[in-house]
């Protein structure tokens, strides 16, 4: 289930524990650890399909992945998130 997946961005994603949603971030790279309702950090999950829309974190975009064929590759839309080309 191998895929191709265009990234343009040339250094990291940060994410900043001491950041909190509705801070101005230092830097564009740099975003806020996600927190629950009470204010405390939260577990979350890191993208490792590559299609998520809220990149680094998981979306769920990845149940897209289940159904590939493990013999081919594949290319998504970046947008879509929807399979563009498939090749054996
Ligand atoms: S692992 Fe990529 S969206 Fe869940």
């Amino acid at each position: 289930m191998p895929r191709i997946v265009k990234f343009d961005a040339t250094g990291p994603i940060k994410i900043d524990p001491n950041l909190k949603v509705g801070d101005v971030p230092p830097a564009p790279n740099v975003i806020p650890w996600p927190r629950d309702d009470a204010g405390n950090l939260k577990v979350v999950s890191v993208c490792a399909c590559g299609i998520s829309s809220k990149f680094p974190f998981c979306d769920g975009a990845h149940k897209q992945c289940k159904t590939e064929d493990p013999a081919c590759v594949y290319q998504y839309d970046p947008v879509t998130k929807q399979v563009v080309g498939k090749t054996p």
